[in-house]
């Protein structure tokens, strides 16, 4: 029996999870698995209403569960910040989810950007580092609104943090069991610091797994390369900011926001599945967001859990959704409605 804590939270993130759950119901009535699902209300709106963000007691309760679904955190009438450090990035470093695992994986080529790319050409795994770099947020103002002001936003890389992400990385790569090769996606030219620690911890674990072949990028070649050769990548590794950056051209690649899931992973605690892309607050409300990104989500979740059959049924029913059904990935042009969309996902589960 699995507990999982659900949280909807702002904008679209109600609409694409309540999809996801559907999906998640159909795929344990067809693998035989049981599940309790409590909901928490963590969001902008909340913190509008009451002021509250997540704090310890939430951080406490969290952990009594399996598995967190995470809809989308955000409202336009939030200054921006207070909900990102006081919910989203509040969850993932308190409850110590330090890899943030975002696959690329094109499922038709009718929704790829890129000229001539097929889904073999596209399909590789982004393992992000999630609890340090520049999100750390260390730093300071010096001589603040004055002509003279410093800002420093300081990246904080410890090596306890790169090397567990790191070898993260090389299991994941042998597990995956595709190319075998693990690239290490930096900017040692002129970070001379943080990428000197990340590059010699990467050749120094990569002893450790002789049968995968490693490779170097720095993160400005890597943009290039994702639309140029992303057939070249199976599995990068990377830091915070990197991470977050390259993952959003990933998902464009990959067909648009519409499809992109990642998990916040602690391997020995509570994860969190989430779809990428936000509240998207002008579409909500019309069942019109596309619920792919999020059932691929609630997949991923399954597949973490130890459900693998499961989690393998729902990315195939969305790969024969994506491929034989919508029209489109973007909202508003799927040629169905958000609830429509969720149900023919759960037709081919
Ligand atoms: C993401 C988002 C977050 C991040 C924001 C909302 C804090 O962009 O999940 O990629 O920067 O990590
Ligand atoms: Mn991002």
């Amino acid at each position: 029996m699995y507990k999982l804590a659900v949280i909807p939270g702002d904008g679209t993130g109600p609409e694409v999870v309540r999809e996801g759950l559907k999906v998640l119901k159909a795929a344990a009535q067809k693998f035989k698995f049981e599940y309790t699902t409590k909901e928490f209300d963590f969001s902008g709106a909340r913190f509008l209403k009451s002021g509250k963000l997540v704090d310890a007691q939430d951080i406490k309760e969290l952990k009594k569960y399996a598995a967190i679904y995470l809809g989308a955190v955000g409202d336009p009438n939030v200054k921006p910040g207070i909900i990102e450090t006081g919910v989203l990035l509040k969850l993932r470093f308190a409850l110590d989810q330090y890899i943030n695992l975002r696959p690329v994986k094109l499922y038709n080529s009718n929704f790829c950007p890129l000229k001539d790319k097929k889904p073999e050409d596209i399909d590789f795994v982004v393992v992000r580092e999630n609890s340090e770099g520049l999100y750390k947020g260390m730093g300071e103002f010096k001589d603040k609104g004055t002509k003279e002001e410093v800002a420093i936003q300081t990246s904080y890389n410890t090596r306890k943090g790169v090397e567990r992400c790191i070898r993260y990385a090389f299991e994941y790569t042998r597990k995956r069991d595709k190319r075998k090769k693990l690239t290490l996606c930096g900017k040692t030219n002129v970070l001379t610091f943080a990428w000197d620690l990340w590059e010699r911890v990467f050749y120094e674990v990569a002893k450790e797994y002789p049968d995968i072949t490693t490779d170097y990028a720095h993160v400005d070649a890597t943009t290039m390369w994702f639309v140029k050769n992303p057939e070249w990548f199976d599995v990068i590794v990377t830091d915070n900011m990197f991470g977050d950056i390259i993952t959003d051209l990933g998902a464009m690649i990959q067909g648009g926001m519409g499809i992109a899931a990642g998990g916040n992973i602690n391997p020995e605690g509570v994860s969190m599945f989430e779809p990428i892309g936000g509240s998207a607050p002008k579409y909500t409300g019309k069942n019109v967001i596309n619920p792919l990104a999020a059932i691929c989500a609630a997949g991923m979740m399954l597949e973490n859990l130890g459900e693998a059959k499961a989690g393998k049924a729902v990315e195939d029913a969305v790969i024969k959704v994506a491929s034989q059904k919508l029209t489109s990935l973007a909202a508003g042009k799927m040629g169905y409605s958000t609830t429509e969309v969720g149900d023919l996902v759960v037709e081919n589960i």
